[in-house]
């Protein structure tokens, strides 16, 4: 689905990375990769994991620094002639924003957490346009939180909306250049972020009980939901948020 597509994947941490369940993904259905990591604390542990499915290009890239994403940048244009796909799986609150009930939320707390989870999106994909030479797709992450209030997500749901919002502006800039630009929007899922928000099992238990399939989302499922998305078959969807949850949002109670 993805023979010659060349790829970069920002946001893997370790083997429970929502992003490498993607890499994975891409890797097998035929698609060229480059891997992100954010600092050298991720660094031995990215490293091992692309060798696992022989990727050579590891890439540091710490999203605060506007330095960083030039260079991975002008680094995947050295190596690649034109770039098909930009997986953005990164997102961080401090954790007295999850901690504290939302109204207490302090000015310095609101901006790390949208710099981070949201002005990257629109920094990435802003160094991504000049390398989609031939068109491409760009994915972030996104939770239902944005939508519905969900005890305990506080400002990431504040982000997420604010992300999603990113998802329509940039469809609609990058439609002519043939950019399509989407969400996924997966259920809980314990990752090393997913740790950081109070209650995330007890959100996970509550999918398991009320969502139409009865059970939580798996990572290798995102993956596959991205796969589509980068592919050809998704060449009309573009501003799209595509829920990866066994049906949760669908239900009322
Ligand atoms: N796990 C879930 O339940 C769930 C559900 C819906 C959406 N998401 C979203 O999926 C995405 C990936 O999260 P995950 O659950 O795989 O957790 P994860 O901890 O594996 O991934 C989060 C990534 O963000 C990176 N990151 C944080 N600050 C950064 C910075 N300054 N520069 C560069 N990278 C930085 C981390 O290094 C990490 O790789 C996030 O956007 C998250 O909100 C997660």
């Amino acid at each position: 689905m993805l023979q010659g597509k060349k790829i970069a994947v920002f946001g893997v941490a370790n083997e429970f990375s929502i992003a490498w369940a993607i890499a994975k993904a891409i890797h097998e259905h035929g698609g060229e990769l480059a891997l992100t990591y954010q600092n050298e604390r991720f660094e031995d542990t990215v490293r091992r994991l692309a060798q696992s499915i022989n990727v050579e290009m590891v890439l540091a890239c710490d999203v605060s620094q506007d330095d960083q994403i030039t260079g991975v940048f002008e680094r995947l244009s050295q190596n690649w002639d034109r770039l098909d796909g930009l997986v953005h799986s990164i997102a961080f609150a401090p954790a007295t924003a999850l901690r504290n009930p939302f109204l207490q939320t302090t000015r310095e707390d609101f901006l790390v957490a949208h710099d981070i989870s949201v002005f990257s999106f629109l920094a990435l994909t802003r160094a991504a346009v000049p390398l989609m030479q031939s068109g491409g797709s760009v994915i972030t992450l996104t939770y239902l939180g944005s939508q519905r209030a969900i005890p305990g997500y506080n400002v990431m749901g504040v982000c997420k909306a604010a992300l999603e919002a990113c998802v329509r502006y940039l469809a609609a800039e990058l439609g002519d250049k043939n950019i399509r630009v989407n969400a996924l929007s997966p259920g809980p899922i314990r990752t090393l972020a997913a740790r950081g928000v109070p209650g995330v099992l007890q959100m996970i238990e509550i999918m398991k009980e009320r969502a139409p399939l009865k059970r939580s989302t798996r990572q290798e499922e995102v993956g596959n939901a991205a796969v589509f998305l980068l592919s050809d078959y998704a060449s009309s969807i573009t501003g799209e948020i595509l829920y990866v949850d066994c049906g949760y949002q669908a239900m009322g109670m």
